[in-house]
């Protein structure tokens, strides 16, 4: 339904609900802008100062990366004053993957709800949401998942929630159960699922190219994509640990598989925009975030092995030559 930010304020309407008491969001240092803005406007939607109320983990140790145990340790602190642990499920600019069932064990544990934006989690990593025991998550549907951009975005809602009268949301028609829909009574019939989170007509296009992008997914096998992307990005790191003899850029992602995506992001310490710009001639679309990123994303259903030891060569000449 929707779109992601405006899913990840329908979800916070319903899980973030704070108390005098309990009304701190932890969530991750560098989260994507629109997440900031969203969680920053909820806070003040309550009266309450975000300065206050956002809590972000930073990485530690001057890298870029935030460990789990500093997450666990943020939460721990903070303990029954935290009333969301709002996280992504793989971080837009570093490609890092988040333990997701670790992060919720802990945000339970404090009392708190934990919600995830898989906006590049999702069509990237396995996801396994209701055993991991997610309270809520939201993602956008045109990154990995293909489904063009702007199109129809996704949401979840673990199914312990369904029947919970107290849980507060906004309410149309469309989250109203099919069974009475129609018959446009007064009372609204929450939908037994995450439907119930809809509130109006779907739209019937951005439906039909999102479906027509899941059926090759579920052709090629979810499975199989991700034993491709692994061993895709394996390849990877290990080319570009090959070119970069001269650290010439550092590597921000994870290298343990474990802990990332197929998405690598690359730091690169001079010419970056230069070289960032030079790929694009030379047929390679990556993608560029400021000051000196470039993040690199072999996808499993359309990206070759060749491929990357062409981006690999290309690269290295690059970044050989941009100082001319
Ligand atoms: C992590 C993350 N959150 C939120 C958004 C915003 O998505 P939308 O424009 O669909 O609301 C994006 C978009 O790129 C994103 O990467």
């Amino acid at each position: 339904m929707n779109h992601l930010t405006v899913n990840l304020h329908l979800l916070m309407i319903s899980f973030y609900q704070p108390t005098t008491t309990r009304y701190k969001i932890i969530c991750e240092a560098k989260a994507f802008p629109s997440d900031q803005y969203a969680i920053q406007s909820q806070i003040k939607l309550h009266g309450i100062n975000p300065e206050n109320a956002m809590i972000e983990v930073q990485p530690g140790n001057g890298s870029e990366i935030i460990t789990t145990a500093n997450i666990i340790e943020a939460i721990e602190e903070y303990g029954d004053s935290v009333a969301l642990v709002l996280f992504s499920g793989v971080n837009y600019y570093t490609g890092q993957k988040f333990d997701i069932e670790k992060i919720t064990a802990a945000a339970h544990k404090a009392g708190a709800f934990a919600g995830f934006d898989l906006a590049h989690a999702a069509g990237n990593i396995e996801l396994n949401l209701h055993n991991w025991k997610v309270d809520f998550a939201c993602w956008c549907n045109y990154k990995y998942l293909n489904s063009g951009p702007g199109t129809i975005a996704g949401a979840f809602v673990h199914e312990k929630h369904i029947h919970n009268k107290d849980l507060k949301r906004l309410e149309g028609w469309w989250g109203n159960d099919m069974s009475n829909r129609f018959k446009m009574e007064k009372t609204f019939t929450p939908s037994p699922s995450a439907e119930a989170w809809q509130m109006s007509t779907a739209p019937m296009m951005l439906l039909a190219a999102h479906k027509a992008s899941l059926e090759i997914f579920d052709e090629a096998g979810f499975t199989d994509l991700v034993t491709k992307s692994k061993a895709l990005s394996d390849y990877l790191f290990f080319a570009l640990n090959h070119i970069n003899q001269s650290q010439a850029f550092t590597i921000l992602t994870p290298a343990n598989p474990e802990e990332r995506g197929c998405q690598v992001s690359l730091s690169v310490h001079n010419n970056a925009k230069k070289i960032f710009d030079a790929l694009l001639p030379h047929g390679i679309f990556a993608d560029w975030r400021e000051p000196n990123v470039i993040r690199i994303a072999p996808v499993p259903l359309y990206n070759t092995f060749e491929e990357i030891f062409l981006f690999a060569q290309t690269f290295q000449q690059l970044l050989n030559t941009s100082n001319v």
